[in-house]
């Protein structure tokens, strides 16, 4: 069948074009259910284990703090960007409160700020039951903040407003895929020489009949090399960067996170401290990872998502003095990135301990490889051991919902022990469980397998809330 398209807009510079708008109208349309509904894919960066990492290196940093002879009463904030469903954020507290309880000595009071451009989801965070305890103690507040226009945040519960300098210990920003929502720029590098990359859009569908939740399928978008730019890089940073790439790489396209790069010099403004800035997403460290890139490709799933040029952040880190920490990546390409923009990065030395521990030696990026192994072999394993991958993924909703058919299967005939195993394992994945109105409720499932093997369910999160409910 041969389909019409229709220009949309023409030869428009890669970070100017009209795709970030869609995207951005697709998030803010959707809301929750941009992930409620499976659309756009969350589990592999916002899963249990994911939140554990984060939260250990959380710790080190506190650890780093009350070592340092700053106030031992202004808090320390957490900002995470784009915060979308928030569950990362349930992980990472929960786990957070659980290292803390571990340590004999004082650490610092901390706030962890939910932030995204969507009120809804700012709403659903203040409301969801599972936040109620960090809303009512302190550790948690909830802020509207554009991460390509906002200079501060007002923080709902507190009514703080954190602006210019505002804080004297340094800030702690997680941007956990969130960088490829903020525009990028693109260039072609070729023997020596960066060219700027346009982009042309199309559309079989006419984009006012149509919302962006459906938008984006429809768009055909093809890219040009503006050779006959005359315009230099007016950004003194970026245009160093590029003068860089040209000496080091040979012919490749170049994702430039220029938008990021003034939204995290915004975040280092709020504090007289620097900020240290923790990142998971799919993306590129190393300079030979940037060689013989082909036009970048726009991932779709009801918003689009592009790999994340860390390399251009490790360099902004090491202009500002700062320490930057990159661990090898495996097949999946998911980096964990901790950049030190503090004085003295150094003395972070606790901080460096936990990314070793947590990233280093065995990180997100590792745990995604191994449950690719896991899935392989899967029919193959004992009750026992599907357990104890769920124990290694700190008993993460996901993973247990995947496994689950095997699980039923081999709980037909039990041991003692197997049973005492398997009902502690239930009980902490309720617990770690994080309600975003999926259409299968972990709880619930947790609590219909408790019921099968013949113990009382009523003790579980889904019939706590449900008392009527008779499954
Ligand atoms: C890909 S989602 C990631 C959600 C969540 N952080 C995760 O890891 O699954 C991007 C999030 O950033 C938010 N977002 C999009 N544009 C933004 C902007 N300019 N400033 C702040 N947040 C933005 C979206 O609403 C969405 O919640």
């Amino acid at each position: 069948m041969r389909v019409d398209y229709k220009i949309l807009e023409a030869n428009v510079p890669f970070a100017k074009s009209i795709i970030w708008d869609i995207n951005r109208t697709y998030y803010q349309e959707a809301g929750l259910s941009a992930w409620s509904e499976g659309t756009v894919p969350h589990n592999m960066t916002s899963n249990a284990y994911v939140g554990k990492t984060y939260a250990g290196l959380i710790l080190g940093f506190l650890k780093d703090i009350a070592q340092k002879s700053l106030s031992k009463i202004e808090k320390i904030y957490i900002i995470e960007l784009g915060s979308g469903h928030g569950r990362l954020a349930y992980h990472i507290l929960s786990q957070l409160d659980y290292l803390i309880s571990l340590e004999s000595d004082v650490l610092p009071p901390y706030c962890y700020i939910l932030t995204d451009i969507v009120e809804s989801n700012l709403s659903f965070f203040e409301q969801h039951h599972q936040f109620q305890k960090y809303l009512e103690n302190g550790q948690l507040d909830v802020a509207f903040f554009d991460g390509t226009a906002s200079n501060e945040l007002i923080l709902k519960r507190s009514n703080i407003t954190i602006s210019h300098q505002s804080l004297q210990h340094p800030l702690i920003v997680i941007a956990n895929y969130f960088f490829d929502s903020l525009p990028n720029d693109l260039y072609f590098v070729q023997n020596g020489k960066s060219t700027p990359c346009n982009m042309t859009v199309e559309s079989y569908q006419d984009i006012d009949k149509e919302t962006p939740t459906a938008f984006l399928k429809y768009l055909k978008t093809t890219i040009h090399k503006d050779i006959a730019s005359k315009n230099q890089e007016k950004d003194l940073f970026v245009n160093q960067l590029l003068l860089e790439y040209c000496a080091l790489l040979k012919e490749t396209y170049l994702l430039i996170p220029k938008t990021a790069i003034q939204c995290i010099t915004l975040l280092r403004s709020l504090s007289l401290s620097g900020i240290m800035l923790l990142s998971i997403d799919k993306g590129y460290a190393a300079i030979t990872d940037l060689e013989g890139r082909p036009e970048p490709e726009i991932i779709r799933h009801g918003s689009f998502s592009l790999y994340v040029n860390f390399h251009a952040l490790g360099r902004y880190c090491d202009e500002c003095k700062g320490t930057k920490l990159f661990a090898a990546s495996g097949d999946a390409s998911l980096q964990m990135a901790c950049l030190l923009m503090v004085n003295s990065p150094s003395d972070y030395t606790e901080t460096f301990k936990a990314y070793d521990q947590y990233v280093t030696d065995f990180g997100p990026d590792d745990y995604n490889v191994t449950k690719k192994l896991l899935y392989r072999l899967v029919k193959e394993l004992t009750l026992l051991e599907l357990i104890t991958t769920i124990r290694l993924g700190f008993y993460d909703s996901t993973l247990f919902l995947q496994l689950l058919p095997f699980i039923k299967k081999k709980s037909v005939s039990m041991t003692t022990d197997d049973r005492t195993h398997l009902s502690d394992t239930l009980h902490k994945i309720d617990h770690a469980y994080f309600d975003i109105n999926e259409p299968i409720s972990t709880s619930y499932e947790v609590a219909g397998l408790f019921y099968d093997l013949g113990f009382s369910p009523r003790r579980t999160r889904y019939f706590r809330q449900n008392d009527t409910c008779v499954r």
